[in-house]
């Protein structure tokens, strides 16, 4: 064991030397600085910047608040610190750092900005769905521009779990159920973020987290057990983090869960080995909050000393709030469980970010007061925020009741989020404030006037059983020309922990919903929430259902510019809506099984209660005009590994409006040496026609393209039969066909 364990230091030390040759002028200087840094520093000074503590700004994770942190920071045993917020409060901690330590090494700062920092965006779920990658790019930019103007120099975003399990609290966090285009959103997301260069007081850092298949935890409960074949990993869960390498992302967090009885944090095989191996990672790497400590809970370590072996030998770098590091490192280094070569690779991974951020040059750049005072919650920013949520909102039902008239007299807004000012935001919401929120009555009285008379009734709580309320809703429903439901999630029933064993509307809601469809008034189910939902009756009674996610600051605004048709909405579901919870998972990259579903034949795989469809697929979203697809054409009946085949399919806008078209694109891989999916996406361009327009759209497909973990695991295409469906969501497309030849 001790050979191979010189060896594979001696091999670190080659691809540590090889990487020394490959640098630019820039990066060698960073990097003979922060030799010539760490040729200064006692072990215990090293061991310090791998701590990373909480301040008191607010609370993410189990509380251990530490109240000496600021004399640990004048020792030299902190490297950085997270939930310390604003120019002013950063810059009283840092001075600490810089003026009152023995080497003055500045703290890097470490904050959850993850759909907006003061102006809040739509929650990440809901963004995802406008497939509009320059406006995701764009939302991280603005909360880039915010936050860095706050004190902070490093986000714990973007989160690119891959989830196909609405009772997981965290879907709302990520970018749906497909890796293809959740890696588009996570590189856009980076983008934003990151921008061009670290050295400028605007970029911050960015994190792909939570390393790996923290998306698939068993029952959809937080933090629970993932078990899954390597093919499903590599082919679902890690593409969006390869892609975050290949985007350049700073940081990587690693996640709470096991996978196949490893906790991430401990696996020396896709942590150090993967990512930092194998990719070539070169940022460093993150616990989660304690996750190093919780591996004596997971029980593959009996105390913090075999915690701290575990994850230092699995190339985490950073220890978040767990202080094991700050504990148990000059114990394993004495003991020889670790060498300090893995310690200086950890201190030089994050020295390099730090001086890449300027830190050193001037650290304080970033506790701007006049800036933070100019940035936050800006005209442009809300302006933005707005935009944003509008591109956000998916129609998921119309009869002839969307867009409502402005002319209406008396429209009546029923249900518990229509004035909830502080749901819009959801969690993660970091320094937004629901009193900066515009609700949907206000958005309704900024959009109409006084003219207009709206009334109001909550009708039912979030979550409780009462009907009380509902006398009095459907009277205020009885008295108006037109109702608006407004219904859903309170911020609090989707995020971390917060998983949910039923996903319909929660409390009474539909029920109230329900009784105000016998009205027989035009109704609009607006639906506020931060996970796919399964409201079969609703979708079988209201008339018109909208989709508005938990749509942040501006999101009534957003709301009333849908509503009235100022905006034609565009949004796509990027997570199936289940028909029923008992369907989860449930995704459109499903197998065919050897017994695919034939209605009315008992022995095939369907359920004898319900469908096996969900409610509303991936892809899916209506607009206020018609789009109709032509057949899609293929430059060739076949093509070589080195061939590209051209899909061409010609859309056109067949109704009176304007509007946005997500034109998408899948394959199938008829027969292969493994079962293959029935649809995988594989290409998208959001298109915008006039009414009566018409648009060819082409897409390219090459073999890598069609590449997928083959019998003998390894990432390839292979020839044989292939269908490609284009259309309006996975399920409705028409298709062709091609073969790839040897
Ligand atoms: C939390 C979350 C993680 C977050 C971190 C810091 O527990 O899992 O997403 O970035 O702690 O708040």
């Amino acid at each position: 064991m001790y050979q191979l364990k010189s060896l594979f230091i001696f091999l670190a030390a080659i691809l540590a030397g090889v990487g020394v040759l490959a640098q630019s002028d820039t990066e060698k200087d960073v990097a003979s600085r922060v030799d010539s840094l760490m040729n200064r520093m006692t072990l215990e000074e090293k061991i310090g910047q791998l701590n990373q503590l909480t301040g008191d700004g607010e609370v993410t994770g189990p509380v251990t608040l530490n109240q000496d942190y600021q004399q640990q920071i004048r020792e030299g045993m902190v490297g950085s610190m997270l939930n310390v917020n604003g120019a002013e409060y950063t810059r009283k901690i840092q001075r600490i750092a810089v003026e009152e330590s023995r080497l003055g090494i500045p703290l890097i700062f470490g904050y959850d900005v993850i759909h907006g920092y003061k102006t809040i965006f739509p929650v990440p779920l809901g963004e995802s769905a406008s497939w509009d990658l320059e406006a995701i790019e764009k939302a991280a930019r603005i909360a880039a521009e915010e936050a860095t103007a706050a004190g902070q120099h490093w986000t714990f975003a973007p989160m690119m779990d891959i989830s196909r399990d609405a009772r997981w609290g965290r879907v709302m966090e990520g970018a749906g159920e497909d890796p293809y285009y959740g890696s588009k959103v996570a590189r856009a997301r980076i983008r934003g973020f990151q921008g061009e260069d670290f050295s400028k007081d605007n970029t911050m850092l960015a994190c792909a987290k939570h390393y790996v298949a923290y998306g698939a935890p068993r029952g959809g409960r937080d933090y629970n057990t993932v078990d899954m074949s390597m093919r499903r990993l590599h082919e679902t869960y890690l593409p969006p983090f390869k892609a975050a390498v290949d985007e350049g992302v700073a940081t990587f967090m690693s996640s709470f869960n096991e996978l196949n009885g490893v906790p991430l944090t401990g696996s020396r095989e896709l942590v150090r080995g993967l990512v930092k191996d194998q990719w070539g990672f070169d940022g460093f790497i993150v616990s989660d909050w304690g996750s190093i400590q919780e591996m004596i809970p997971h029980g593959v370590a009996a105390d913090k000393y075999e915690a701290g072996d575990l994850a230092m030998n699995a190339g985490i770098d950073m220890d978040m709030e767990g202080k094991v590091y700050q504990q148990e490192l000059k114990n394993l280094l004495e003991d020889g469980r670790i060498t300090d070569v893995h310690i200086n690779e950890a201190v030089r991974r994050i020295l390099t970010k730090k001086f890449e951020l300027g830190l050193f040059e001037d650290p304080y750049k970033y506790c701007d007061q006049e800036r933070e005072e100019r940035e936050l919650l800006s005209d442009d920013n809300r302006a933005f925020a707005r935009e944003s949520a509008r591109k956000s909102m998916v129609l998921l039902k119309n009869g002839d009741v969307l867009p409502l008239s402005k002319d209406l007299e008396d429209i009546a807004l029923i249900g518990p989020l229509v004035q909830a000012d502080d749901e819009y935001i959801g969690t993660w919401s970091a320094r937004g404030e629901g009193r900066h929120v515009i609700n949907v009555m206000e958005g309704f009285r900024n959009k109409l006037g006084d003219e207009t008379n709206l009334s109001y009734a909550q009708g039912a709580s979030f979550t409780g059983q009462s009907k009380e309320g509902f006398a009095e809703a459907l009277e205020t429903a009885r008295q108006a020309d037109a109702v608006v439901a407004v219904v859903g999630e309170s911020a609090m029933m989707s995020g971390e922990a917060l998983s949910r064993m039923d996903i319909g509307l929660p409390g009474v809601q539909k029920e109230l919903v329900m009784e105000l469809t016998k009205l027989d008034k035009p109704l609009v189910v607006i639906l506020m929430n931060g996970r796919p939902l399964a409201i079969p009756e609703v979708d079988k009674k209201a008339p018109a259902i909208l989709e508005a996610w938990l749509p942040g600051t501006e999101g009534g605004n957003a709301i009333a510019d849908v509503v009235f048709g100022d905006y034609n909405p565009s949004g796509k579901l990027t997570a199936s809506f289940p028909y029923s919870v008992g369907q989860v998972p449930v995704q459109y990259e499903h197998k065919n099984t050897g017994r695919p579903k034939v209605e009315d034949q008992r022995y095939t795989s369907k359920y004898i209660d319900g469908p096996n469809k969900p409610l509303y697929p991936f892809g899916y979203g209506l607009s206020y005009t018609t789009f109709e697809y032509a057949e899609p054409r293929l430059s060739q009946k076949e093509i070589g590994f080195d061939e590209t085949l051209e899909v061409s399919v010609k859309v056109q806008n067949t109704g009176e409006l304007a509007g946005e078209e997500v034109v998408q694109l899948y394959v199938r891989d008829m027969v292969g040496s493994v079962t293959r999916p029935v649809k995988e996406l594989k290409g998208f361009e959001k298109i915008r026609l006039e009414a009566g327009q018409e648009k060819e759209v082409v897409f390219e497909l090459e073999a890598e393209d069609l590449a997928f973990y083959t019998k003998d695991m390894e990432y390839k295409a292979e020839p044989g039969y292939f269908k490609v469906f284009t259309g309006s969501s996975s399920e409705d497309v028409q298709e062709g066909e091609f073969t790839l030849k040897r």
